[in-house]
C-alpha cells in the first residue's frame, strides 16, 4: 500500500549544532522514508521563509519545536491517507496548507522535510534507488539517455565571507576537477589537492583549521593570495590547473553591498559594480576561474546584465541569492539575459516538485543548474541522488572535509559503484558548456 500511514518529526542538530528538523514518513506498505533539512548562513532575502521558535530559552531561539510541532499535527493530518507516489499531488497540498507565497506559516523547514521525506517512503516502497524515483517523477527525458550523468564537483576548500572569521571577502574558492574520465578519479585529484593545499598553508604558518563547509580558513586578506594559494596546491599535487582542475568563486557580493556600491575590504575603498567587474576581468585573465556566484547583489539586476553581456561566453556565471530556486525569479533572468546558470538549494524554495520544475525550466532555457548543500547540514545526501536524476552535471557540496560534506560525494561514489558502466561524468564537458566552449 503506498498511502501515508503516519507523519512525525523531531528536533536534530545541523553540522553548526543548530536546530532542524528531520520528518520520518511511513507507508502503509511499511516502507519508511526519513529527511533532514538544510539551513544557510548567507541566505538569499527572497528564500521560503525557515521557521525559528525565537524562545531565548533554549538554542537562543533557535530552536525548531513549532516547525516540528506543524509536521506533527497540520501536515500529517493533510497527508494521511494520501497516494506516496504522487510526489506533485503531496506537494500540491503542501503548498496549499502552508497557504503563503513563502512558506512563512508552517516553514519552510516543515514543509520541505515532508516533501523529501515522502519521495524517499516512495522511492523504497517502489524498490528504486531515489536517484531513479526522482528522475522518474519529474517525468523526464534523463539528458544522459539511458545513461547517468555524475556531476562535476565544485569543492569549497577555502572558506571565507560568512562563514568562516578570517577577513576574507569572498566567500568560497572552489576547486573544479573536471579534466578527468570518471567521478571516483576526480574527486581523488580534488581531495589530493586539498591535502596539498594543507601543506602549503601549514609551510607557510597558517591556520589549517576549517570552516562551516570544510574548507580551511587561514587569516588571508587578498582574494588574489587565495587564488594564488590554489593554483601552487593543484600544481603540488601533480595536476595541470585549468586542463585538469579548474577554480570556480562563490563571492556572495550581497553580503557586502550597500548603498549601491561594493565594500570589499581588501579593495581599500567602496567599489561600483563596474570596477567590482574589471576586478574580475582582471582574476579571469590571471587564473583558470570557469565559474562565478554571485558575482552581484540579490537586487542589483542591471549590473547582473551587463556583466553577462561581457563575460557571460567566458565564465559561467551563477545566482544564488540572486534567483533563490525561484521559477520567477528566473524567468526575469531569463527574460533579461542575466546569468547563465543557477544554484539549486532545495530549501530556498520548499518542495521537490517546485525545485524540479526550477531545474527544469533552468535547463530548458539553456541555464546550468548546479546542485547545492547548505552551509549548516545534516548527514542526509539528498542532493547527490537530485544531482544525478536530473543530469545537472554539476554539484556543489563543499570540500572533502566534515561528515556532513563528505556524505554527500560519498553517496555519489556509492550510485556510480551500483551503475558502472551505465554512469558517466560529465566532466570537462560540463565546464566547456559552462564557458561556451564547443
Ligand atoms: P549558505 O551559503 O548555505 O550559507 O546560504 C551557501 C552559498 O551561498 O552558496
Ligand atoms: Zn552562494
Amino acid at each position: 500500500m503506498k498511502t501515508i500511514r503516519s507523519v512525525t518529526a523531531w528536533e536534530i542538530l545541523d553540522s553548526r549544532g543548530r536546530p532542524t528538523v528531520t520528518v520520518q514518513v511511513t507507508l502503509g506498505s511499511g516502507a519508511v522514508g526519513l529527511a533532514s533539512v538544510p539551513s544557510g548562513a548567507s541566505t538569499g532575502s527572497f528564500e521560503a521563509v525557515e521557521l525559528r521558535d525565537g524562545d531565548a530559552q533554549r538554542y537562543n531561539g533557535q530552536g525548531v519545536l513549532t516547525a516540528v510541532n506543524n509536521v506533527r499535527t497540520e501536515i500529517a493530518e493533510a497527508l494521511m491517507g494520501k497516494d506516496a507516489t504522487d510526489q506533485e499531488d503531496i506537494d500540491h497540498t503542501l503548498i496549499a496548507l502552508d497557504g503563503t507565497a513563502n512558506r512563512s506559516r508552517l516553514g519552510a523547514n516543515a514543509v520541505l522535510g515532508a516533501s523529501l521525506a515522502v519521495a524517499r517512503a516512495a522511492a523504497r516502497h517502489r524498490g528504486m534507488p531515489l536517484y531513479r524515483y526522482i528522475a522518474n517523477a519529474g517525468g523526464r527525458e534523463r539528458p544522459g539517455g539511458n545513461r547517468c550523468i555524475l556531476p562535476v564537483p565544485q569543492l569549497n576548500v577555502l572558506n571565507g565571507g560568512r562563514h568562516a572569521d578570517n577577513p576574507l571577502d569572498v566567500q568560497e574558492f572552489m576547486l573544479v576537477p573536471h579534466g578527468f574520465d570518471s567521478f571516483p578519479r576526480a574527486l581523488q585529484a580534488g581531495t589530493e589537492t586539498f591535502h596539498a593545499l594543507r601543506k602549503l598553508l601549514l609551510e607557510r604558518g597558517l591556520s589549517t583549521g576549517v570552516g562551516d563547509e570544510g574548507g580551511f580558513a587561514p587569516a588571508l586578506t587578498a582574494s588574489t593570495e587565495a587564488l594564488d594559494l590554489l593554483m601552487a596546491a593543484i600544481e603540488k599535487a601533480g595536476y595541470a590547473p585549468g586542463r585538469e582542475i579548474a577554480l570556480a568563486l562563490d563571492v556572495a557580493a550581497t553580503e557586502f553591498y550597500q548603498d549601491g556600491h561594493y565594500h570589499l575590504s581588501e579593495a581599500g575603498k567602496p567599489l561600483t559594480a563596474q570596477e567590482l567587474g574589471a576586478l574580475y576581468d582582471q582574476w579571469l585573465e590571471r587564473y583558470p576561474i570557469v565559474s562565478i556566484e554571485d558575482a552581484f547583489a540579490e537586487e542589483d539586476w542591471d549590473a547582473w546584465s551587463a556583466y553577462t553581456q561581457q563575460q557571460g561566453d567566458r565564465v559561467q556565471l551563477v545566482g544564488d541569492d540572486l534567483f533563490v530556486t525561484n521559477p520567477q525569479r528566473l524567468r526575469r533572468g531569463i527574460r533579461q539575459g542575466v546569468a547563465d546558470a543557477i544554484l539549486i538549494k532545495l530549501n530556498q524554495i520548499g518542495t521537490l516538485t517546485e525545485t524540479l520544475r526550477t531545474i527544469q525550466l533552468a535547463q530548458s532555457s539553456g541555464y546550468a543548474a548546479v546542485i547545492s548543500h547548505r552551509s549548516g547540514e545534516t548527514d542526509d545526501t539528498f542532493i547527490s541522488d537530485l544531482a544525478v536524476a536530473t543530469g545537472a552535471g554539476q554539484i556543489k557540496a563543499g570540500a572533502p572535509s566534515r561528515g556532513e560534506r563528505v556524505a554527500k560525494y560519498n553517496r555519489l561514489l556509492a550510485i556510480g559503484h551500483e551503475l558502472e558502466d551505465k554512469a558517466v561524468f560529465a566532466g570537462s564537458n560540463a565546464v566547456r558548456q559552462a564557458v561556451h566552449v564547443s
